[in-house]
């Protein structure tokens, strides 16, 4: 009875994974949203709007008090100010934003050029909208691309990149030099960009988020993804939006509209008070996430596993090796089900799943207490599991 494009992509391995934590009592770190309270003002935004009375649809490309506070956001950290009126669509997260770009853009067998490992959507977000995906390599042991492969996977058929800096799994966080060489060939094969930069603001150490729109001739060829999701603790609200040119957000518009009139009106308000946060709000989010880091780079270092120290986003990629272990579907289902702890198989991050195959991703999106107790479990691997590294 179904269609032929549900086969082109199986069930969400991190969701499966979250179940399975579930089942086992396990904590679940393999999904990324917080476990802790998202801040007070938020809330009470939203619960005043509500009472307001914006229960309603709002405009469908975006509550203009949401697409203003957009704008003033996007001219506080990166230095323009996009036009609320013609280059902002607010929609329901990042994932609805992504799949509306690739949907307004991609004509079925254009290229769509993507960094593996990747965050698991866009696949299947290039299986809906038709685009074949090219992939190229994030290479260990600090997930940089080589200039050279990337260029050669650019050809006249490229339609567009998609980049996802800080990254999700990788904790890779891309260098001005790395945006430019991706400017460059964007520019060089009149590619767009489509950019997911839902973790602009979760940045370690000294690293800097390069919104790529900002590079010389990019603005005109960017689609910037972004949201609430992430820097507010709030998944569960499904606020997103988009700045891109307006002949390119004339097209999303009406991409959106139809897949889901718009985002929930309540909570469009209340988000756009959130942008306006101080930048105290900012920095203790840094501290937060940092803090948490360091908590759970210990824990796994010290359980054993060879970890790659994240530069933004809050996911750790580890390698299982260490324990001897080379399948990371049925290492991740023993930590699950045994150790009491959930990560995803590294291999759902590649399209040659291969790559992945002896890591594991874990969340930190949790409270400390919560991260301290899933070290606990974690030291007893240890003993657990036969380590002819050690
Ligand atoms: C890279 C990336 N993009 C998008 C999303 C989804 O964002 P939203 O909740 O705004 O749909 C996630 C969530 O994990 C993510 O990791």
């Amino acid at each position: 009875m179904l269609a032929d494009r549900t086969k082109l992509f199986t069930e969400s391995v991190i969701r499966e994974m979250t179940r399975l934590a579930m089942m086992h009592g396990a904590i679940n770190l393999a999904q990324g949203f917080p476990d802790f309270p998202a801040p007070d003002a938020v809330k009470e935004a939203a619960v005043e709007a509500i009472r307001a009375d914006h229960n309603q649809y709002a405009i469908t490309w975006g509550a203009k008090r949401l697409r203003d506070a957009v704008s003033r956001k996007t001219l506080r950290f990166y230095g323009y100010e996009p036009d609320p009126e013609r280059e902002i669509t607010v929609s329901c997260g990042a994932t609805e934003a992504m799949m509306a770009a690739l949907l307004a853009t991609v004509n079925p067998g254009d290229e769509v050029i993507v960094f593996e490992p990747f965050y698991e959507n866009y696949v299947p977000d290039a299986a809906i909208s038709g685009a074949r995906l090219v992939f190229v390599p994030l290479e260990e042991p600090d997930f940089s691309f080589d200039p050279e492969r990337l260029r050669a996977a650019f050809s006249p058929r490229t339609k567009a990149i998609v980049v996802n800096t800080p990254n999700n799994p990788s904790g890779r966080v891309f260098t001005r030099a790395e945006m430019e060489t991706i400017a460059a060939l964007c520019r060089e094969f009149d590619a767009l960009c489509i950019t997911d930069e839902i973790y602009e603001h979760i940045l370690y150490d000294e690293n800097v988020h390069i919104s790529i729109a900002t590079l010389p001739g990019m603005r005109e060829r960017t689609i910037t993804i972004s949201g609430l999701s992430k820097t507010f603790s709030v998944t569960g609200w499904r606020i997103g939006y988009l700045i891109a040119p307006p002949e390119l957000t004339d097209g999303i518009r009406k991409v959106h509209d139809f897949l889901t009139v718009g985002a929930p009106a309540p909570l469009q308000e209340a988000a756009a008070g959130a942008l306006d946060f101080d930048d105290a709000f900012y920095d203790d989010l840094r501290a937060l996430y940092g803090a948490k880091r360091d908590v759970l780079m210990q824990g796994l270092t010290e359980a054993g596993f060879e970890v790659v120290r994240p530069q933004g986003a809050y996911y750790i990629m580890a390698d299982i090796r260490p324990f001897g272990a080379t399948d990371d579907t049925e290492f991740a289902r023993f930590l699950t089900a045994e150790i009491g702890v959930a990560p995803v198989p590294g291999s759902s991050f590649y399209s040659n799943q291969e790559l992945g195959r002896t890591k594991v991703r874990f969340t930190f999106s949790k409270s400390e207490e919560t991260l301290q107790m899933a070290c606990d479990r974690l030291a007893r691997l240890r003993d657990r599991v036969p380590s002819p590294a050690r």
